[in-house]
């Protein structure tokens, strides 16, 4: 099944100078990048995007580190990219991710994690529009 995920380079990712791991372990997996840029992610988004988790206690320090600093977000396509990116980048909790993993291999602290990856098809879908309009997504074919 050829699905589309939204992964997106967290503050700490970009000012670790991580964008470049990151995108390349995405491309070596052999996933194809269709939309990416770099934000400063306004609040009124990323309410919408943790929308689920408005009434937990991090929330609040969740948007401050969200708008610490300017986040890469990226839109990828492939056979189950969002299962795929989802055991990528490794659990929530980087003490539970597994090495090998983007978050195994790169962080520390839950609140800290440097990725974030849609959790299901249908947030991904979500996620994707939220963070990208249609003419910034680029259709282009590969060698698979
Ligand atoms: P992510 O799964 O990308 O999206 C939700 C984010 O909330 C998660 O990454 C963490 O960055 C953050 N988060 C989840 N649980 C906690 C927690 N217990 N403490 C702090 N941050 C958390």
């Amino acid at each position: 099944i050829k699905e589309r995920t939204l992964v997106a380079v967290k503050p700490d990712g970009v000012q670790r100078r991580l964008i470049g791991e990151i995108i390349k372990r995405f491309e070596q997996r052999g996933f194809r990048l269709v939309g990416l840029k770099m934000l400063q992610a306004p609040e009124k988004l990323l309410a919408q995007h943790y929308v689920s988790l408005q009434k937990k206690p991090f929330y609040p320090s969740l948007l401050h580190y969200m708008t610490s600093g300017p986040v890469v977000a990226m839109v990828w396509e492939g056979h189950n990219v969002v299962r795929s990116s989802r055991m990528l980048v490794g659990d929530t909790d980087p003490a539970g991710a597994a090495p090998g993993t983007i978050r195994g291999d790169l962080s520390v602290h839950i609140s800290r994690n440097v990725v974030h990856a849609s959790d299901s098809v249908q947030g991904a879908e979500k996620e994707i529009s939220l963070w990208f309009q249609s003419a910034e997504l680029i259709d282009w074919e590969g060698c698979d």
